[in-house]
């Protein structure tokens, strides 16, 4: 049985300017990036590579119109994609580095054949998604109205680059949705039945790091995470590591209904499901992994056992507060609709829960969370 998958090289840059020498960045690379991120970074490199901006092409999550529009305007032969950015742009790029790409709904369907044909050299500016350690590209997909994830190993990065420097400016709201985006893969991974030792590893360290630096965020102040920026860094690829391989689940499954309808940001759609993901778990079944990950939450919080998800909860609350559905706008008859899109469209992730869950009791979690 298949243990752990990682294919990029990993790096890690003080700085941008050392990045853009080692990397030799020149004519024949295609950096897809975010005007606020190039200009402060790159902008004054003269660097010779073409570069596209993704916000000309839409704001917010990722779409396939977003993609074909921007595989559109894509001029001449490149060898290399360089994506710099947050997930929108990181998992937009990975597709770019196929020789079949458009239409873009024919290569989710499974319809074009998969060949690589760049080189994939992926770094994040924000501290969550670990798209750059993953073979995954999530799309709307809005002539459908639903999310799609096409996973194929041409697709994973060749290089995945750390570069902390370009965390410096991302406000601290950002800060906060993306961190706890990937606190949740850490654990989602370590509960899944794919876990293993190996995934766990990354997972169990990612929790620890990420959850001390919010304490020392609660003590200090939100200014207090600047100089923590390069471990939020490490841990988010950390917690890409684990949950590439052995998966996301329910926790992110009934965030995407939240998130699709209400465009709430994809880390905070994942907060508000959390805790009542994990107290259902916990009706079902209290030991296994569960009892052990408890336990080493509890022990990093310094509660008992049993209030574990009240103090984790406490905590993350310094970050975002948490919301009652109902706060988005959310009504009633929307959970029983949320409930049969998790049903229908979520299988892949639904299959990695740590117990099952059924339709009822996927109402039923909605419901406790309304
Ligand atoms: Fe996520």
């Amino acid at each position: 049985m298949k243990q752990l998958m990682l294919k990029p090289t990993i790096y890690k840059y003080d700085t941008c300017k050392e990045f853009a020498d080692e990397f030799h960045i020149e004519k024949g690379d295609l950096v897809i990036t975010n005007e606020y991120i190039y200009e402060p970074f790159f902008g004054k490199m003269d660097l010779e590579c073409d570069v596209i901006f993704q916000e000309k092409y839409g704001a917010g999550e990722p779409s396939d119109d977003m993609a074909e529009a921007i595989y559109k305007d894509i001029k001449g032969e490149h060898k290399r994609i360089i994506a710099i950015g947050g997930g929108t742009v990181i998992d937009i790029s990975k597709l770019f580095a196929l020789k079949y790409v458009s239409p873009i709904l024919d290569l989710y369907d499974g319809k074009l054949p998969i060949e690589k044909d760049k080189e994939l050299v992926l770094v994040p500016t924000t501290c969550g998604t670990g798209s750059e350690v993953t073979n995954i590209a999530i799309l709307a997909l809005n002539s459908r109205g639903t999310k799609k994830g096409l996973a194929v190993d041409e697709m994973y990065g060749d290089s995945a680059v750390l570069i902390p420097e370009l965390l410096k400016g991302l406000p601290f709201r950002f800060f906060a949705t993306s961190s706890i985006d990937a606190l949740v893969h850490a654990v989602e991974s370590s509960l899944s039945p794919k876990g293993n030792e190996y995934t766990r590893m990354f997972g169990y360290k990612a929790i620890d790091m990420i959850l001390h630096g919010y304490m020392e965020i609660r003590e200090k102040g939100p200014e207090a995470r600047i100089p923590l920026l390069d471990r939020f860094l490490v841990a988010s690829n950390y917690a890409g590591i684990a949950f590439g391989n052995a998966g996301c689940a329910a926790v992110h499954a009934l965030s995407y209904p939240l998130g699709a309808t209400y465009h709430v940001a994809h880390g905070e759609s994942n907060y508000a499901m959390f805790t009542g993901v994990m107290k259902n778990y916990m009706e079902i079944r209290q030991d296994g992994e569960i009892a052990k990950l408890n336990a080493f939450i509890a022990d990093i919080l310094g509660c008992d056992v049993e209030n574990v998800y009240e103090s984790l909860e406490d905590l993350l609350n310094i970050l975002i507060p948490k919301k009652a559905l109902h706060e988005y706008g959310v009504t009633e008859q929307d959970l029983v609709e949320f409930t049969d899109s998790v049903m229908t469209n979520q299988g892949r992730l639904m299959a990695n829960n740590f117990v099952e869950l059924d339709r009822d009791r996927v109402y039923k979690i909605y419901k406790e969370l309304f």
